[in-house]
């Protein structure tokens, strides 16, 4: 598995410009176009296992209606989450967090970012059965990273910013110990970028599907990148590793 710190390609969603974000197929793909790691992110099912899809309700990427933790993972698992994307993808299912770390786990970083406070600890636990998988967990709710490195102290954590008070979030990410800092990319300035380089955090900024804009914030000095189409950044802006 490739190396953090060097220039590295999240596939935002998977590969989300090319095949129905948050899906199986959305993940291959971005595997086949060089991909370090994966973003995915995660709810919980009524009861308790631990999904992955973006929305906190099933109406914008599949035929079910409703809140997801309403929903069993059987009711879930019936759902369509490709057909909204393309005919190409009909009857795509909404993955089960096991299923992605089965399948790419050690092949590929991952990024779990939980959506849901009350899955936090479920994915924790669901992570004991799959050490191989080395995956990071983020979100924006700081309460539940807090929440986190209590109940795991070696924890890979992440924490994404979007707006508001810069030097707050990345003193949080110091006293949680993160791996890494995530903000959105039009928040990345030169002193965001140096107090991370202080701090010893990598700065990956979400989210860049354009190559010129990826190159201006590499040569800032960003370390790593989230797109939803890897392989436009992938060769031309993000030499993979050899
Ligand atoms: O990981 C960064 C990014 O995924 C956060 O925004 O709404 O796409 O989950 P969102
Ligand atoms: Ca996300």
């Amino acid at each position: 598995i490739t190396d953090m710190h060097r220039p590295f390609l999240w596939a935002h969603r998977g590969a989300s410009c090319l095949a129905p974000e948050n899906t199986m197929a959305a993940f291959a793909t971005a595997v086949e176009c060089g991909a370090d790691g994966l973003e995915l992110d995660i709810h919980l099912s009524r009861d308790g296992v631990p999904i992955v899809i973006h929305d906190e309700t099933l109406d914008r990427t599949t035929d079910g209606h409703g809140r997801v933790c309403t929903r069993t993972w059987p009711q879930l698992q019936m759902l369509d989450a490709g057909s909204w994307f393309s005919e190409a993808f009909a009857g795509e299912p909404i993955p089960a967090l096991e299923e992605v770390l089965k399948t790419f786990g050690g092949r590929v970083r991952l990024n779990l970012e939980i959506k849901a406070f009350d899955a936090g600890v479920a994915v924790i636990e669901l992570l004991q059965r799959y050490p191989d998988a080395e995956s990071i967990v983020s979100s924006f709710d700081w309460r539940l990273l807090e929440h986190l490195r209590t109940t795991d102290a070696s924890l890979p954590i992440a924490v994404l910013f979007a707006a508001g008070n810069w030097r707050h979030a990345v003193s949080l990410a110091v006293g949680l110990r993160s791996v890494a800092f995530h903000p959105e990319a039009g928040q990345v300035g030169r002193s965001m970028i140096t107090a991370c380089r202080q701090a010893q955090l990598p700065v990956h900024a979400w989210t860049v599907d354009d190559p010129v804009r990826a190159k201006s914030l590499l040569r800032a000095g960003v370390n790593g990148l989230f797109t939803k189409d890897p392989s436009a950044l992938r060769g031309v802006v993000l030499p993979a590793a050899s």
